[in-house]
């Protein structure tokens, strides 16, 4: 089992596989220009699984496969063939913007990837366009329309950003009830990187919309995920993960591997340690020692409210926000 020094059970990996992206999030890329990281930087799906394999024996019990955009990263059918191959009690997932889901949820069904968590923030063309900045919203729902026909769980996310898609979480509600699928609204965790004209709307604001329409349960909380769930009168339920609370880090079960080795404990704290060399010098002993430092330097709460500007600084694309 691999316990953190404030005794959490971390069981949870999120493996970044590429930082790069077919959409330009407001909340979510950076607005200042930059490249991409060569692909040579990479850790190859050999280097990863190396890795991975350990961290299952050690009593990692959840992946989730994140970007940038996943899908982009050739040959990901393989690489989640080789995961569900190893183990397949696995809870196997993948966040995703549902862009090339049409042709791909298939292949990766096939290779044993579990769940989906889509992207949507919008049903409006437009707004999608403003977000995303880029016309993507078709083939987000065909994305998503396929996967549900193939038989994946699927969860909505939802970012709700004054001004732009807060007047349609009701309508996303609908959509996904439509659906028969959860959707969750994430508070939009600020970061120096993002559009700074942008701004999130907290938990209370956005339960504040629902009540409206809604009556709904007290909260419940789900032991594997960050969301806390709230159960609608007359059926159906949605879920609000919200990162500003106070007690939201006491809970927190997972880390992150960015695509190029980083081993991040935490999305608001600086310090990450790279497993990159390890892995190439086959050496995995030395990999799991940084693996068992990064669990002993995971802040007990974020560090965000800190006036340091660093720390906001990483970009969400690079870790799979
Ligand atoms: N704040 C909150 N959520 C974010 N995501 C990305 N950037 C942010 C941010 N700044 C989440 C979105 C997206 C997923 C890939 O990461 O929910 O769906
Ligand atoms: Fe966990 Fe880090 Fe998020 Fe806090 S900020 S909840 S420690 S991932």
């Amino acid at each position: 089992m691999l316990i953190d020094k404030y005794g959490r059970e971390i069981n949870y990996l999120r493996v970044s596989v590429t930082e790069r992206c077919n959409f330009r999030c407001l909340y979510c890329m950076p607005t200042t220009p930059f490249s991409w990281k060569p692909k040579e930087n990479l850790l190859s799906f050999e280097e990863l699984f190396m890795f991975l394999k350990v961290a299952i024996d050690r009593g990692i019990e959840k992946i989730r496969i994140t970007g940038g955009e996943p899908t982009l990263r050739e040959d990901l059918d393989k690489f989640i063939n080789m995961i569900s191959s190893y183990n397949s009690d696995i809870d196997l997932a993948m966040t995703t913007n549902a862009y090339f889901l049409d042709k791909l949820a298939k292949p990766l069904k096939v290779a044993g990837l579990k769940r989906l968590n889509i992207s949507i923030d919008t049903l409006i063309e437009e707004k999608a366009k403003k977000i995303a900045q880029k016309s993507v919203l078709p083939k987000v729902l065909k994305g998503i329309k396929t996967s549900l026909d193939l038989g994946f769980e699927v969860k909505l996310n939802t970012v709700p950003i004054k001004g732009i898609n807060d007047n349609e979480i009701c309508d996303l509600i609908e959509y996904a009830k439509e659906l028969g699928v959860k959707i969750r609204f994430i508070e939009y965790m600020e970061n120096t990187q993002a559009d700074q004209k942008i701004e999130g709307l907290k938990s209370d604001d956005i339960l504040n919309i629902i009540k409206k329409k809604y009556e709904f349960s007290q909260p419940k909380d789900d032991k594997m995920s960050p969301a806390r769930y709230y159960d609608l009168k007359g059926g159906h339920s949605f879920g609000i993960i919200e990162p500003h609370k106070e007690d939201f880090c006491g809970s927190c079960n997972r880390i992150r591997l960015t695509a190029e080795g980083l081993l991040v404990p935490c999305l608001y704290f600086k310090e990450a340690l790279s497993i990159k060399e390890a892995l190439r010098e086959d050496n995995i002993d030395k990999a799991m020692e940084i693996l068992d430092e990064v669990l002993r330097n995971k802040p007990e709460k974020n560090n965000w409210n800190l006036e340091d500007n660093e720390i906001s600084a990483r970009a969400f694309n690079e870790t799979g926000g």
